[in-house]
């Protein structure tokens, strides 16, 4: 970034008891993407000189899923002051300004942050930037009281407030823009003289304005400050960010017939005239291209699909699914680690894993390959323009060359040359009149009972 360099510190050592689970609470997933993730990728785009985590004890793995950005343990939870304090060790002293997040509020916007970031920069160069949003419901939050409209000169905590001051609903959103060069000595002057015995992070407003330091204001909406502490905000918090998703891919140029029951990730590229019908469920790490239509109820995760391409109803494309262009993927399938050339198609009732199918090879209803012997997994290879009848078993690792045919109902467990004709099952036999003398027989034999 030209500028001053920047370094981001984001709190996460809360335990997160209210989650009710084992699993750190910034790891908690949001449209597929554990939520400090969230945090990382927006103050990522400001391209700061490092991303420090402050994590718990129980927390410590965290960061090894980041290696971009550097962590650090708070010992014990002293409060949000006493969490940036653990990060003065690692914080490149070059910083100039170090932006405070914290890690389980997924929600903010790089634009915002950005906003933060100029106000900081403006010409009167204020050296504290707090988050302010009005809350519909102020119960929980600080207080921020300013002076001549929009100078903050100090936060009060819900729990500290005066009934007065109770009545503001301007609340902190917790993110805040201070200069390297005062935050940790405003840090220091704190005392955990409040009614949590903490030392809050918010104190540093009004210490700074005692000393007589400039302070400045970045309204945000109230979604995007939106802190995650239990199940239910999640869920919420989840909701909202469906639905910037959805309108993204809209504006994008995809047509979602139904966007409430289109589930989408944050990573989900999704490019011009997709069509996505009702209940689609798409997890991390896919890629739409132009044209494609995923009909209703399929569910994809790790995969691609290129363009022109059909899928679904009711398919399920799991990780290293790689479909080409004007491929069908209809009904009932299910494709895994597998990639499908031009024009392939496999439209009922089957299963694809670690598969190869060639261009217009047509993969007959009901056909599995048997990738998986109890130990390892082995690949079947079909070539371009095969024609695999209906229910039939390929048994991996096996290769069906070009253009050969799989008669329908055999088990294939040795490849099968370009252009053959194989077939396994037991040839049929006809018994002229069979049928009507087995239906006599199970007569009588009934009526005699
Ligand atoms: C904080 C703010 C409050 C603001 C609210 C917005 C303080 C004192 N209060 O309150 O003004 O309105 O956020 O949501 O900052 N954390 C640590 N170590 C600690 C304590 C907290 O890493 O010792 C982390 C938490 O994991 C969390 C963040 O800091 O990510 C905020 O802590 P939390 O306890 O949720 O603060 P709030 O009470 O919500
Ligand atoms: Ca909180």
């Amino acid at each position: 970034m030209v500028g001053p360099l920047l370094s981001v510190i984001i709190l996460a050592a809360g335990k997160g008891t209210r989650m009710k689970s084992t699993t750190p609470k910034v790891l908690h997933k949001l449209a597929g993407i554990p939520l400090v993730e969230h945090v990382i990728r927006s103050a990522g785009k400001l391209s700061p000189e490092q991303i420090i985590i402050v994590t718990g004890p129980e927390g410590k793995a965290i960061a090894c899923n980041y290696p971009e950005t550097i962590s650090v343990l708070q010992r014990e939870r002293l409060g949000t002051g006493h969490a940036v304090q653990s990060a003065k060790a690692v914080l490149d002293p070059k910083s100039n300004d170090v932006l405070i997040l914290f890690g389980d509020t997924p929600l903010v916007k790089t634009q915002t942050l950005l906003q933060m970031v100029e106000a900081k920069n403006a010409p009167n160069k204020p050296d504290l930037v707090v988050a302010g949003f009005e809350a519909k419901n102020p119960e929980g939050y600080g207080r921020i009281i300013c002076e001549n409209y929009n100078t903050p000169i100090a936060i009060v905590e819900h729990k500290d407030a005066t009934e007065q001051q109770r009545q503001i609903n301007l609340c902190n959103g917790g993110m805040m823009l201070v200069s390297n060069q005062h935050l940790f000595n405003l840090i220091e002057e704190t005392t955990n003289n409040n009614a949590n015995g903490e030392y809050y992070l918010t104190d540093v407003l009004g210490l700074a304005v005692a000393q007589g330091l400039k302070t400045a204001l970045v309204m945000f909406s109230e979604h995007e400050v939106l802190g995650i502490n239990s199940r239910k905000e999640l869920a919420y918090a989840e909701s909202v960010l469906q639905e910037r998703l959805r309108v993204s891919a809209m504006d994008g140029g995809a047509t979602l017939i139904d966007p409430q029951t289109t589930f989408l990730s944050s990573d989900t590229v999704i490019e011009q005239d997709v069509v996505i019908e009702p209940n689609v469920f798409i997890g991390p790490g896919v890629k739409i291209e132009a044209n494609v239509t995923i009909k209703a109820f399929c569910h994809l995760e790790q995969c691609t699909i290129s363009s022109g391409s059909v899928i679904g109803p009711f398919a399920r494309l799991r990780p290293g699914a790689q479909i080409g262009e004007d491929c069908r993927i209809g009904n009932f399938v299910e494709v895994k680690n597998s990639t499908f050339s031009k024009g392939a198609k496999a439209n009922h009732l089957s299963y694809v894993g670690d598969s190869e199918v060639g261009e217009k090879s047509n993969i007959g209803a009901g056909t599995i390959t048997a990738n998986y012997d109890g130990f390892n997994k082995h690949r079947t290879k079909i070539g371009d323009g095969v024609f695999i009848g209906s229910n039939s078993s390929l048994v991996a690792p096996v290769t069906i060359e070009d253009g050969a045919l799989v008669a329908a109902g055999s088990t294939i467990t040795s490849s099968v040359s370009a252009n053959s004709l194989a077939v396994t099952r037991a040839a049929q036999r006809e018994i002229s009149n069979g049928g009507e003398r087995f239906r006599k027989k199970a007569s009588s034999a009934k009526n005699k009972k």
